[in-house]
């Protein structure tokens, strides 16, 4: 059953202690392999403005501002305080220079309402959030709102393995073997490791989510597979309404 805001916000702070702990031992440490990936898929320039959405404990924030020239600077909002009190204090804990500490700001707020201006951002990023927003179509609609033209929409994401195979083991061990390592490490008496593999057997699959993004009013949309197709990051970009008329018209 889909959860309300308010229910993903508590989820997320009963876990947030043990968070970080548990998304590196469930992915085996993948989980850091597939940040770095967006970030290089994110083609950033030396002075990119990116936004981290959902960003909670901030790990791809970290990831963008390591990587964000020395003009660069990287926004994460999240809607959980208790996750972004962790982010903070990791970001905090980061060395000085080239590290990005200082190149990251942190604040509370809601992906379906995001409090910036339109054309505000170069890149506009999310891992595995999205999945978590009520409304995913308008969770990419506002991110891409807040994306200037020729800026990027950057999402990383849970899939299904296309391979029959893989995709049975896959599901044998999301559906039972996590849910019982993740509530027993995480000690939450609810059951946000149970939610985690419903959220992602619901979640769209890849030609269903990049046609999200095209009616998004992103263009160029690709999806790629990491680690057998476990995660799916999608990028899209934003051009200029022009841009997009002509390129309706002409593939007609
Ligand atoms: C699975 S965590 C992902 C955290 C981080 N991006 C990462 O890579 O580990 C999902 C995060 O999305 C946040 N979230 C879910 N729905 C949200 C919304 N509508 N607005 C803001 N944050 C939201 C949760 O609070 C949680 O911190």
């Amino acid at each position: 059953m889909m959860r309300n805001a308010s229910e993903i916000r508590s989820m997320f702070a009963s876990i947030s202690r043990r968070y970080d702990f548990l998304n590196h031992l469930l992915s085996l440490n993948q989980d850091k392999r597939w940040r770095k990936e967006a970030v290089e898929m994110s083609r950033l320039s030396g002075s990119d403005l990116v936004l981290d959405v959902c960003s909670g404990t901030a790990d791809l924030a970290i990831e963008y501002a390591r990587k964000v020239g020395p003009s660069g600077l990287v926004v994460g909002t999240d809607f959980c305080p208790e996750m972004l009190l962790i982010g903070n204090r990791k970001i905090s804990e980061c060395p000085n220079g080239s590290s990005g500490r200082g190149k990251i700001a942190l604040m509370a707020a809601d992906t379906l309402h995001l409090p910036f201006a339109d054309d505000t951002f170069d890149v506009a990023s999310v891992a595995f959030g999205i999945r978590n927003v009520s409304d995913v179509k308008a969770g990419v609609t506002e991110m891409t709102r807040v994306v200037k033209e020729g800026g990027r929409v950057v999402i990383l994401e849970f899939s299904l393995p296309e391979h029959r195979l893989v995709r049975g083991l896959y599901k044998g061990y999301f559906t039972c073997l996590l849910p019982v390592i993740g509530r027993t490490v995480s000690r939450a008496r609810n059951d946000a490791y149970s939610y985690l593999p419903d959220s992602v057997l619901k979640f769209p699959e890849k030609g269903e989510m990049c046609e999200v993004l095209r009616e998004c009013g992103l263009g160029d949309v690709s999806a790629t597979e990491l680690t057998l197709g476990i995660v799916t990051l999608y990028v899209g970009f934003k051009h200029s309404m022009r841009t997009t008329q002509q390129a309706r018209k002409t593939s007609f």
